[in-house]
């Protein structure tokens, strides 16, 4: 790739972000950092600073007409623009208070172990669907009440109705109309249960009972917020587990220092995010005609606002293209900023962080299997690897479960 012929991508294949997308992203942010794919009449946005701006003024850059890549939009937050949003916004933060996420740190823990528990004696797994995969669901699912037995619903539903946003075709949008009506037969008779019950004690029964000036969820509000934390925390916590796991396998003296040195644990998770970024872009939509970053554009137009490229701006990160798990500042954009940023941050993070000492300690020899091949999700929305085939030695079930 020379800097003087214009590079040609198709930003809404899913086959871009399941090759190696930084390549073409840093030709972008270096050349035309607000690159505009013809074929589709999308830009996409690659530098941190302009991702800021686009972040940062609602008004202009709205998400109101739906903030997947050409996708439809849905009546749930991520969808709305002030002040509606900023309302929707305030009832359903009732269930990620810090206090709240503070009281989740043992339950979570809990589900690490049980999740390290299903792989322990067997010496090799799929790090991806047996480990990565497991947790957020686990815990997500716990948190919405749904039973063990419905797990495996719940993530096909989520996975579902994600596939469509990623790729509409008549097949993965039947498939996403059939989800979300199971999802939403689910639901409903839970939310039911919450409401006539008063009982607040998980976020569902938290969300169907929160009143904040007179405003309060219906049904349908709440079957779109549930849905949206279910697709929100499920498939993007798992890509940071895997994709960080491999970033430390492949840099043997940060995980032997990781390891120990706990203590480094919190900027190690921030690195992690940082190198993943399993988000691939959220849309915005123009109010007005606008320059950014030499390009004109009008209103009415789509952005991409690519925050893995933004992850990666030299401007902004020195040697972005190396892992280092004691970067400072790490200022990294994975969960965007703004008005929408990400309400499930420090539930990601409590996981990221209960389950790595855990990884260390029960699994410490735990490396990927000779000539193993790592396919990631070929997916315009959220990507990241579909299977890690690792080994270790098998260990013990642990005797009593905390
Ligand atoms: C590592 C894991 C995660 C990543 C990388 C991530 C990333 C993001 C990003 C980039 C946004 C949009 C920010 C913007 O448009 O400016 C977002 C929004 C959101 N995320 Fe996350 N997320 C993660 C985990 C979670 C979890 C665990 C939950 C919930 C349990 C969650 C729930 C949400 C919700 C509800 C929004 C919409 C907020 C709004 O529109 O105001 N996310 N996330």
């Amino acid at each position: 790739m020379t800097d003087t012929a214009r590079l040609v991508v198709d930003i809404m294949s899913g086959d871009f972000y399941a090759g190696n997308p930084h390549e073409a992203w840093t030709w972008m942010r270096r050349n035309e950092p607000v690159y505009h794919d013809e074929q589709h009449d999308v830009w996409g946005v690659t530098r941190y600073q302009d991702i800021r701006t686009c972040s940062t003024d609602p008004a202009t850059f709205a998400n109101g007409s739906g903030c997947w890549p050409k996708g439809f939009p849905m009546p749930m937050m991520v969808d709305m623009d002030p002040p509606l949003h900023t309302r929707r916004r305030k009832l359903v933060s009732s269930g990620f208070t810090p206090r709240r996420i503070a009281e989740l740190r043992d339950q979570v823990a809990g589900t690490c172990d049980e999740v390290l528990d299903g792989v322990a004696e067997r010496g090799a797994c799929d790090f991806v669907h047996d480990v990565a995969a497991q947790l957020p669901l686990i815990v997500i699912g716990d948190m919405l009440g749904v039973a063990a037995q419905d797990r495996d619903d719940l993530l096909r539903w989520s996975d579902d109705m994600l596939m469509s946003q990623g790729a509409m075709t008549e097949e993965t949008v039947e498939k996403a109309t059939i989800a979300f009506s199971e999802y939403e037969a689910y639901i409903l008779p839970v939310i039911e249960q919450r409401r006539s019950s008063g009982d607040t004690g998980d976020l569902i029964g938290i969300l169907a009972n929160a009143e904040i000036d007179g405003d309060r969820l219906s049904d349908d509000d709440l079957v779109f917020e549930t849905l949206l934390i279910l697709i929100g925390g499920d498939e993007t916590t798992r890509h940071v587990l895997s994709g960080g796991m491999l970033a430390l396998l492949d840099n043997p003296d940060q995980l032997a220092a990781l390891r120990a040195d706990p203590a480094l644990l919190p900027a190690a998770v921030e690195e992690m995010l940082r190198w993943v970024s399993p988000l691939q872009d959220m849309a915005r939509t123009l109010n007005r005609d606008i320059t950014l970053g030499g390009a004109t554009l009008r209103e009415g137009d789509q952005l991409l606002l690519f925050y893995p490229s933004a992850n990666r701006d030299e401007d902004v990160f020195t040697d972005p293209f190396t892992f280092d798990i004691t970067r400072n500042p790490n200022p990294h954009l994975a969960f965007g900023l703004g008005n929408h940023f990400c309400l499930g941050n420090q539930l990601a993070r409590l996981e990221l962080l209960e389950m790595m000492p855990k990884l260390f300690d029960r699994l410490p020899d735990l490396r990927l299997v000779d000539g193993a091949e790592l396919p990631r999700r070929a997916s315009n929305f959220v990507s990241g690897l579909e299977s890690m085939p690792v080994e270790f030695t098998p260990t013990a079930r642990r005797a009593v479960h905390a």
